[in-house]
């Protein structure tokens, strides 16, 4: 499964990614509102320190325009994918621009049937919000299970990038559906790896073999 980073702070992004483990960014408009500066040169930045996919949203609602902004965002780097809302203007921006090769994020999907829509419109990815599905007293981790069977279903190639992930349990119950790509904000990230028998366990390790007096050497 890849893992992205949800978020357009470069600070956070570059501090995370020293690790080596991030496969992709995403961001929204309000990440990116909430960033000072402009916003090409924060998304230029952000596509320079991780080489995966980058996902840049629109900020119009009509198809046409749209299109004309996912050409604006495109040249900010090669490795921008185009975020677009799930409605049906976005669903024909999605349309025309997989047909001429972007790569699309198409994102604020909460059902199966707009999942759907996503894939025959060609999306790269679709991002399906748990978080604010389970908000709504919805579940929001059965979307990915149900995007899963209807994509198996009709073999349709977009990729599963659960999204709004708000706990470590959320990312426990994608991996054992085998959703293609989780977007994690980054205060989740330590959650990862941090364990509190993993430090216990190493003070202890590491406390015996002082006393021991050995070396590797
Ligand atoms: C994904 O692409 C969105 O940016 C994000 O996951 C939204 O998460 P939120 O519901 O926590 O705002």
């Amino acid at each position: 499964m890849k893992i992205f980073l949800d978020s357009s702070d470069i600070s956070e992004i570059k501090l995370i990614n020293k690790s080596g483990l991030i496969d992709g960014i995403t961001t929204n408009p309000s990440l990116l509102a909430k960033q000072e500066g402009n916003f090409k040169k924060i998304l230029k930045t952000i596509a320079t320190e991780v080489k995966g996919p980058i996902s840049a949203e629109v900020t119009a609602t009509h198809s046409n325009k749209m299109i004309e902004e996912a050409k604006i965002l495109q040249k900010i780097a090669k490795n921008i994918v185009i975020k677009i809302p799930l409605t049906l203007d976005g669903l024909i921006a999605c349309k025309y621009l997989t047909s001429k090769k972007f790569k699309v994020n198409v994102t604020l999907c909460f059902s199966p049937s707009q999942a759907l829509l996503a894939a025959k419109a060609g999306a790269t990815f679709i991002s399906p919000f748990i978080g604010r599905l389970d908000d709504v007293g919805e579940n929001g981790v059965q979307l990915i299970q149900d995007i899963k069977t209807i994509y198996k279903n009709y073999n349709l190639k977009t990729e599963i990038l659960a999204a709004s992930i708000r706990s470590l349990d959320h990312v426990r119950q994608v991996m054992q559906i085998g959703a293609d790509v989780i977007t994690i904000p980054p205060k989740i990230f330590g959650d990862l790896y941090r364990h509190e028998l993993t430090d216990k366990g190493l003070e202890s390790f590491l406390s015996d073999w002082k006393k021991s007096g050995k070396q590797i050497s």
